[in-house]
Order: structure tokens, then C-alpha cells, then sequence
């Protein structure tokens, strides 16, 4: 069966590895993005802006199914209220959201906007799943890469992180999104737990170099939250297949 699909953050790193999933699932797919962009290859371009409330009630106009992974570092909550705002008036059949492992518990604004907006999507009256995923490869590379560019890496001390790969995180989107609504699913996680000094060693090698490391500690509420994993997902999280080394392989 076709269904038309809303999505935003279609343009984002993980956006971009569902968009083909969609398509090739047989999905009619309008993305919702902030750039005027040309329509064409399957996808029909709508421009609006989330945390503005700009252009939303016509990218929800006709969509049966949301599948909302627009975000940035500030204002999840507000933008996602908005969006929620108008799915409701529409008669989305489904609303399906992308949220972090942690949300809710680590002490820093945007795991805190992501849990105000995964209440935004629960509270919604919509036939909503969500899912809770860890940080994507391609973000620690992010870290690491610019850290690497200091004389001496500052490595604080219990930071762990279990990076998952973007392309698994879209595979169990897609398959979400396609199925029938499912609340708060189990998280997504990748295979293994590292701490950043690892992370750090593991870029440094594949890129021939070397650098000294410098333990610190992390400090105030958020330390002590990071020390105590609540970043993590350590108990009946699904796992991602493709490890830190092997994502370090192809892109490095
Ligand atoms: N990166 C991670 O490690 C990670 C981990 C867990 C969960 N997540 C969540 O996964 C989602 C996608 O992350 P990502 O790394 O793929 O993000 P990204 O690459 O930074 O892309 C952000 C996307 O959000 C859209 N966007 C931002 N502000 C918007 C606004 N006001 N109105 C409409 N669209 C807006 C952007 O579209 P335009 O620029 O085209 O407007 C873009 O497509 C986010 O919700 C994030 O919180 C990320």
C-alpha cells in the first residue's frame, strides 16, 4: 500500500538515509525543509520552518503518516508543539519521532527539550511511536576530529557513549514508521560502549596520527549524570550492526 509520509529534518544526516528507504518501501514522501528546494526524484519539496510555525498546516495537508527528525540544539519542544499542532487538525494516522537515549535524565538542554518534545508527541491524540536512539557515528566523528586538532586531547574521565551507526538508526525508522504505532519503543543503541579516550585512539589511528592525552574531569550535574551512564543503554536496548572501527574504515 502507498502511503504519503511528511517528513522533516529529510535534508539532516539521518533524513537523508531514509529518504531512499521510504521511496524504495513504495512511499510518497514530502520533505519539509526551511531551503527552497526543487522538487523531483520522487520527493516533493515543502519550505517551512518548525520553530517559526511557518508552512507547517501545508506539509501536513494530506500526509497520513509524520515522520518527524527535525532538530537542532535549540527548541526540539517548541518546534515539534507546532508540528504536533497541526498533524492533529490534519488526521495524521501515525506520528512517529526520533529521540535520544537519555532524554529526560542527563541534565542539559537538549536532552531536556527532546523529553518535553517526546511528551509533545505522547500527549499528542495521535497515534504516535518513538524512538530513543544513541549518538551517531557521525557525530563523535565531529568530536574527536576537532578535538584531534588540539595539541593535547582532554579525555574526561567516565564519559562513555555508545555510538550507533545513522544507517541502522534509518533501517529501524523506516520500519517503525511503516508499522503500526508502537508508543515508547526499546532504544537503539550501537554494539559497544566506549569511552571517549577510545573513541579519540580509535580516529587518531586510522588517521596514522598520535597525540597526548590528558585526563579531566567532567564537572557539575551533567558529570556526574554522564559518570552514571544515564547517556547510556545498557539493559534491553536493540543493537545497532555496524561498529565505531567499521564506520572509522569507510569514512576515515
Ligand atoms: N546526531 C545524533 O547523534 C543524534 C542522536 C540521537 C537523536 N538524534 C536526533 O535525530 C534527529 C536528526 O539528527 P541529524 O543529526 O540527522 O540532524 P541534522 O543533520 O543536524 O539535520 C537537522 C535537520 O533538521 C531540519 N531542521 C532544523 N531546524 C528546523 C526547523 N526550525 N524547521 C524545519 N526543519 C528544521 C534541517 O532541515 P533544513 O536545514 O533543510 O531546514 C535538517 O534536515 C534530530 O531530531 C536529533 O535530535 C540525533
Amino acid at each position: 500500500m502507498t502511503s504519503s509520509i511528511l517528513l522533516t529534518g529529510g535534508t539532516g544526516t539521518l533524513g537523508r538515509l531514509v529518504t531512499p528507504l521510504l521511496l524504495d518501501a513504495g512511499c510518497e514522501v514530502r520533505v519539509l525543509s526551511r531551503q527552497g528546494r526543487e522538487s523531483g526524484n520522487g520527493i516533493e519539496y515543502v519550505t517551512g520552518d518548525l520553530l517559526k510555525g511557518e508552512g507547517i498546516e501545508l506539509a501536513v495537508d494530506g500526509a497520513e503518516i509524520v515522520l518527524h527528525l527535525a532538530g537542532g540544539p535549540k527548541g526540539d519542544d517548541e518546534a515539534t508543539r507546532n508540528l504536533v499542532r497541526a498533524a492533529s487538525q490534519a488526521k495524521v494516522r501515525h506520528l512517529a519521532y526520533i529521540s535520544v537515549i537519555g532524554a529526560g535524565q542527563v541534565p542539559l538542554g537538549y536532552f531536556k527539550r527532546k523529553f518535553e518534545a517526546e511528551r509533545a508527541v505522547a500527549d499528542s491524540g495521535l497515534p504516535w511511536t518513538t524512538l530513543r536512539a544513541a549518538q551517531f557515528h557521525d557525530l563523535v566523528l565531529n568530536v574527536v576530529s576537532t578535538m584531534a586538532k588540539m595539541p593535547v586531547i582532554p579525555v574526561p574521565g567516565g564519559l562513555r557513549f555508545q555510538p550507533v551507526d545513522a544507517r541502522d538508526v534509518a533501517a529501524r525508522l523506516v520500519e517503525l514508521t511503516l508499522g503500526e504505532p508502537a508508543g515508547l519503543v526499546p532504544d537503539l543503541a550501537g554494539p559497544k560502549v566506549y569511552g571517549m579516550g577510545e573513541l579519540s585512539r580509535g580516529y587518531l589511528q586510522a588517521r596514522g596520527k598520535r597525540r597526548p592525552m590528558m585526563p579531566i574531569r567532567m564537572p557539575g550535574k551533567a558529570g556526574r549524570a554522564y559518570r552514571a551512564g544515564e547517556n547510556l543503554s545498557l539493559e534491553g536496548a536493540d543493537m545497532g550492526k555496524r561498529t565505531w572501527e567499521e564506520f572509522l574504515v569507510e569514512r576515515v
